[in-house]
């Protein structure tokens, strides 16, 4: 069973979080919630114009706002950015404070998904190297999350996994 606790989903880009996350919150019968969506509605943009237009670190305190509002929403499965599980003290508020799932993916699982990057302004499809070593370097992060689950299949059956069987 998925305790009375926010469960929070981390992982890369492209591991498939606000999908899985959605399919989830269905089978589950809890309210769904995408932190980078409610960052663009909180900023009135997108998160490559606050990228572009305000720098990642302005990016990184509206979201360490946004994923300290889901305290107590027991009821929700929340999809992360895929750098909200990286800094220390947000992580370990989200372990404290929430369950957190890690959706690990390989990165030509991710590479077929998010493609040339649209919106991900942290996804450099033409630096093959950097891309790879932002992976290795996150997923040792990651790793750091109470459960994983192999998300390289298709999201409902992640999902599944997921339901009932941890937490
Ligand atoms: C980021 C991942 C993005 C988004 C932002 C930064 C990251 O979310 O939060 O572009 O640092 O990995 P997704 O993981 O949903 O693509």
């Amino acid at each position: 069973m998925i305790p009375a606790r926010p469960l929070f989903l981390v992982g890369f880009m492209g591991s498939g979080k606000s999908t899985v996350g959605r399919e989830l919150a269905s089978l589950a019968g809890r309210t769904f919630e995408d932190a980078d969506r409610t960052i663009e509605s909180l900023e009135g943009r997108s998160i490559e114009e606050i990228f572009r237009d305000s720098g990642e670190a302005h990016f990184r305190d509206v979201e360490a706002r946004v994923v300290r509002g889901f305290a107590g929403r027991d009821d929700s499965v929340v999809a992360l950015g895929g750098g909200a599980f990286q800094r220390a003290d947000q992580r370990r508020w989200m372990q404290r404070e929430g369950c957190t799932v890690w959706l690990d993916v390989t990165l030509e699982v991710a590479r077929q998904r998010v493609g040339g990057g649209q919106g991900r302004p942290l996804w450099d499809a033409n630096d093959a190297l950097a891309l790879r070593a932002l992976f290795e370097q996150r997923r040792a992060v990651y790793a750091l999350a109470a459960f994983r689950v192999d998300a390289n299949g298709r999201p409902r059956e992640v999902a599944e996994a997921i339901f009932g069987r941890f937490c």
